[in-house]
């Protein structure tokens, strides 16, 4: 259940980099966690954004000559040679990735001694909304966590919970853990919540349970009332581990 994404700032502040470079994001999407490394480090660090088509950047990464969009399956070996990189990112994206171990190895494989993976992901199963009706919201948000879109090629709602024993078992130190919370008390367009409603409209429409479509407007109408009268809030768990090479 990928839509809900937030935290690239406390990402990127969370990686330990001497600036030496370069740093690449696994599963960087548009680019979100490599826009808030480039504020922080500045425009010289080279950067690798890593996506199984060539990543669509955003405006800002796109037009930085110090970017490097790369096209890889993260199911398969890296394209990168041993020990090219100073540091990686990984958010959002393990849970697609059926063998996770073979992905970590192959991550070892491409840091340099010493160099830090930040692995970080939402815990989708932790997602709360202030609600009326509280069973219903409690099926609605297991429905979108358990569910699998197409482009993924697997699915694990609550893989948040699960790094720090991933770390464990994978061929890193484990040096650090991390949690914060996804906050939004508006409901407002464009906003975090926003983005899980719709995001959980698609699941339950995508997995055919069609007795909580039925009532999707419902409680989408009841979130707009208590947001209206200052009642909303939603919130979600996200996780990082800090694993040194
Ligand atoms: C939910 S997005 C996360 C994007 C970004 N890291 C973030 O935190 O906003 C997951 C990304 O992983 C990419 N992805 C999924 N499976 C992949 C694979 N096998 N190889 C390469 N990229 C993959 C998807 O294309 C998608 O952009």
């Amino acid at each position: 259940m990928p839509a809900i994404s937030g935290g690239h700032r406390t990402l990127a502040d969370a990686l330990p980099i001497s600036g030496e470079g370069p740093v690449v994001d696994l599963g960087c999407g548009p680019g979100p966690t490599l826009r808030a490394l480039r504020e922080r480090l500045g425009p010289e660090l080279e950067l690798v954004g890593v996506e199984k088509e060539l990543p669509a950047l955003e405006e800002s990464l796109a037009a930085d000559a110090n970017v490097r969009p790369v096209a890889a399956d993260l199911r398969e070996p890296l394209p990168f040679a041993d020990a090219s990189f100073e540091a990686a990112l990984c958010h959002n994206t393990l849970e697609c990735l059926p063998d996770k171990q073979a992905f970590l190895r192959e991550v070892a494989r491409v840091l340099r001694p010493g160099g830090h993976l930040l692995l970080g992901h939402t815990d989708f199963d932790t997602t709360v909304f202030n609600a009326s009706d509280l069973e219903l919201t409690r099926r609605l948000v297991h429905a979108n966590a358990d569910t699998q879109e197409n482009w993924m090629d697997d699915s694990d709602g609550a893989i948040g919970r699960k790094l720090v024993g991933i770390a464990r078992h994978s061929p890193f130190e484990l040096a650090d853990a991390f949690a914060w919370v996804l906050l939004d008390t508006s409901f407002a367009q464009g906003g975090v919540a926003h983005g899980a409603v719709r995001s959980i409209a698609a699941s339950v429409r995508r997995d055919h349970h069609e007795d909580l479509a039925a009532r999707l407007d419902e409680w989408v109408d009841d979130l707009r009332a208590l947001a209206g009268r200052g009642e909303f809030l939603f919130s979600v768990n996200d996780y990082a581990v800090l694993l040194r090479r």
